[in-house]
């Protein structure tokens, strides 16, 4: 039995859950790699509605839900081609939707909007990012990572680069890995885009050993994990704002080169220019197998929501 009927933050993520889904993806992986996958989700269908531009976390949902048997319905572009353009509220979107999908897998640029979906769904919402709120489906993948990269989720020393306060993948990853016992956070960002204040109190009132410092390079050198974040241009009200800071920190081979042998460099994707593409064959750049990482923890996900 799977306890959740929604994931909407990463806070109901136990380090039990976690297990009990990194057990699973291991093994849907495993199976998928000898083409030997049950068709256990046959017969339903997973609606994905997306307010916001995605490819990462929309395919792989999309393809997690194929490789399971089932099928999807797809709103790519909910803001502009959905009934929102009427005036539809999400409540009532998602009453509809919920009559003709057994799951609903949403990404709003308002925070709080997958919270008000699953508040009117019968069927499981799952949020694949609400603004600047929460990305939990994005710290799954991610935490997996760390795991298939470093063997432990505890003891990490963890480096967040790029811009930390809307950066919504790190808000769901912190909570996350403050579960652990020994974690060490260093926040790397322009003072314009520090943390929330929120998150930092959870943090520290964990007991996390947590340190905002500006310099990238004089930072890397302990890290297991270096985890660079884009700047969200589509956040700023301002351009000139976004442009003064989006290329505050860049990760390239010269920084790389200070990484310790074990370390690992991550990005939830799409990057621009904060890590240069030369670091891609690095073998410590484990962005790639993040994204396909992605892949398994949302077939565990979806078989354990459905299943
Ligand atoms: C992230 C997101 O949408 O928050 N992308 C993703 O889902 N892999 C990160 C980003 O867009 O910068």
């Amino acid at each position: 039995m799977f306890e959740l009927k929604h994931l909407i933050s990463a806070s109901q993520l136990s380090p039990a859950l976690l297990q009990q889904l990194f057990t699973l993806a291991d093994q849907l992986q495993t199976q998928d790699k000898a083409r030997t996958l049950e068709p256990a989700l046959r017969g339903r269908i997973l609606a994905t509605l997306f307010y916001e531009p995605s490819t990462r976390t929309r395919l792989s949902f999309e393809a997690a839900m194929q490789k399971l048997g089932g099928s999807v319905l797809s709103v790519e572009n909910a803001r502009d081609s959905s009934s929102a353009v009427k005036g539809e509220t999400i409540a009532d979107t998602v009453r509809v939707v919920s009559g003709y999908a057994d799951a609903i897998v949403i990404r709003h640029f308002e925070e709080g909007t997958a919270a008000a979906a699953a508040a009117a769904s019968p069927v499981p919402v799952i949020n694949a990012g609400d603004g600047a709120g929460e990305h939990p489906t994005q710290a799954l993948a991610d935490t997996y990572t760390i795991l298939r990269e470093l063997g432990r989720l505890d003891n990490l020393r963890v480096v967040l680069v790029g811009d930390l306060l809307y950066g919504r993948t790190i808000h769901s990853l912190l909570p996350l890995l403050a579960q652990f016992p020994g974690l060490h956070v260093e926040l790397v960002s322009p003072p314009a885009l520090r943390l929330p204040g929120t998150i930092l109190d959870q943090l520290t009132t964990r007991g996390v050993d947590v340190h905002e410092t500006a310099s990238l390079d004089e930072t890397v050198q302990d890290a297991d994990v270096v985890y660079v974040t884009r700047v969200q241009g589509e956040r700023f009200a301002f351009a000139a704002e976004y442009e003064a800071v989006k290329d505050a920190y860049v990760l390239n081979l010269k920084t790389a080169e200070r990484l310790k042998q074990g370390a690992v460099i991550m990005h939830a994707l799409p990057r621009l220019n904060e890590i240069a593409p030369e670091v891609d064959l690095d073998p410590r750049a484990a962005y790639f197998r993040q994204a396909r990482n992605g892949l398994y923890v949302r077939m565990a996900l979806l078989s354990s929501l459905l299943g």
